[in-house]
Formats: structure tokens, sequence, C-alpha cells
């Protein structure tokens, strides 16, 4: 039986992903891939895949950390995770999250946080969320000369603030802080931007407003293109996860069945084999046996 196919990817994503790259993209109607990484494998699967854009997401406090939300992790432990992809990724465009608390004092606190994730970890641009002084930040940002993503709709920094992790843009009056927001970010000189679970049609309007690339995450089809978290889509993780995630394999069910027969392997003295031990000449053996 051959293989299902898969859209040919353009022969220019061969080549590493920039900015104008990523705007030519959106010009001419190519979607964008993105996902999340958090360490060097998964960065190497996401380069082998030709993903376009690479976010090191400060998800991975709840999905790689264990921690309830993404409020507690630190810049150290996400400058961690993004050095580490950096060392995986040829090809796509690497951004780095900045976490709660590292940038919205001002902006002399959100610049050094940015330049930290670019001089320290190699990060491409970082992303920030919300829309507000979030905005001045981004432009500060922009203006020490690193590109910033902006994020719009659900951002589960503030979740708590937004009532609960729940789609954003459900009233005209939402939608429409939204689409400030979002414009907002834009003109302060975002290369790009995130929307997190508006509703479609929302997303869909918005559109005929966004000069720059929107990425989306349960907001729909109309948008430039769309991110998963890494361990969502390949099915990493335990329980059922947002709407919005589609999940393209179960990997936690194999690993958990490998991880088992390697334990009763090891419980039967199955493992290891002949072909997994070293030898010795038998002289230099019964020397050291001797000697011992
Ligand atoms: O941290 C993250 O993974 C994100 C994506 C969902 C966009 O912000």
């Amino acid at each position: 039986m051959s293989a299902a196919p898969t859209a040919a990817p353009p022969v220019t994503d061969r080549l590493p992903m920039t900015l104008p790259r990523l705007a030519e993209k959106k010009r001419l109607g190519e979607p964008i891939v993105m996902i999340t990484a958090y360490d060097h494998p998964s960065a190497r699967v996401a380069d082998e895949a030709g993903v376009d854009l690479v976010l090191v997401g400060d998800s991975a406090a709840n999905v790689v950390l264990g921690y309830d939300s993404t409020v507690p992790i630190s810049v150290d432990e996400l400058l961690m995770l993004s050095a580490a992809v950096r060392r995986g990724l040829r090809r796509p465009f690497l951004v780095g999250d900045l976490p709660f608390g590292s940038y919205e004092a001002s902006d002399e606190q959100a610049v050094r946080t940015a330049q930290r994730f670019v001089k320290e970890a190699g990060c491409d641009a970082v992303k920030l969320e919300g829309g507000g002084s979030s905005v001045d930040r981004a432009r500060a940002i922009v203006a020490a000369g690193i590109p910033v993503m902006g994020h719009v709709g659900l951002t589960p920094q503030t979740a708590t603030a937004l009532g609960g992790y729940r789609a954003q843009g459900r009233t005209a009056d939402r939608a429409l802080q939204v689409a400030r927001d979002a414009v907002a970010l834009q003109q302060a000189g975002c290369f790009a931007i995130v929307f997190e679970a508006i509703p479609s049609a929302v997303a869909e309007a918005l559109m005929e407003r966004m000069e720059i690339p929107v990425i989306g995450i349960g907001a729909g089809p109309a948008t430039d293109g769309q991110v998963l978290v890494f361990h969502d889509l390949l099915g990493i993780r335990e329980g059922h996860g947002a709407r919005f995630v589609k999940r393209y394999a179960d990997l936690m069910d194999e690993m958990i069945a490998a991880t088992s027969r390697y334990a009763d392997d090891v419980r039967t003295h199955a493992f290891p084999e002949a072909e997994h031990t070293y030898s010795i000449d038998p002289g230099e053996l019964v020397e050291f046996r001797a000697a011992l």
C-alpha cells in the first residue's frame, strides 16, 4: 500500500525562512505552517517536516514542565529550552515566547528580556501576548531591532482576567476589542500575529484589515497559517485538549506500550541480549580475573 499523498512544499521551502519570505508567502496565499517545540528532538522533527515557523511557547510550562498554567515559567527556563531548539533548527524561523512578568512593566524591561532571547538563545524574534500596554512594548522591542509576533484573542497568560480558557470575541463588542488590538499590534510593527480561539467568522472579517501574516489556532481556516502545540498534534499528552486541537498521532500510547515492553524485558531478563553487550579478549579476561 502506498503512503497517503502529502502536499509538496514549494521548492523555495528548503531555503531558510526569513521575514521577507514570510511576507511573500502571505502575498502568494501559501499557507504558513507553525508548531511549537521545546527541545532538540522536537526542533529536529519540525525542521525535517519542513515547517516554516517554530515557537518555543510558554505553553512549555504546562506541556513539558508540569506547571498548572503558563504563568509560573521563568525567562531562564524558556531560554534554556529555546537554546536547545535553536541547536536543532536549520531552516525554520525561531520565535521565543516572552513569559508572564518579563515584559509588561516597562518598555525597558521588555527590550531587555527580548534581547536575552536573541543573544542567549539565538531566537530570530519574540512573541508577546495581548493588546493595550503590550502594543507599546511591541513597538519598543521592534524599535530595538527585534522582530515581534503579536498574540490576540485567548491569551493564556491573562486567562483569569478573560474569564478562563475560553473562546474570545463572541460578542460584537468583544470582537471589536480583538480587532482593535490586532490592528494596533500591526501598526506597532509586528511582523505577524497569532489569533487564538476566536470565531472563524470574526477571524475571516478581520483578515481584510491584516497586512501581516496571521497565524491561527482555533480561529478557523481564513488565517494565513496555523499553529499547533507539538505534543497536542502528536498525542504526547494525557486528556483531550482544546476543541481546536487535531491529533495526528497517539504517541503517548505508543511510548507507554514501548516502555512497558522494556520493563517486562528487564524483569524477565530478556534484555540485554548479546547484541547489546561488549566483549573482552579471553586472555585479558583471565588476567583481569586473576588480578581481581
Ligand atoms: O505558548 C504557545 O504555545 C502559544 C501558541 C498556542 C501560539 O502561544
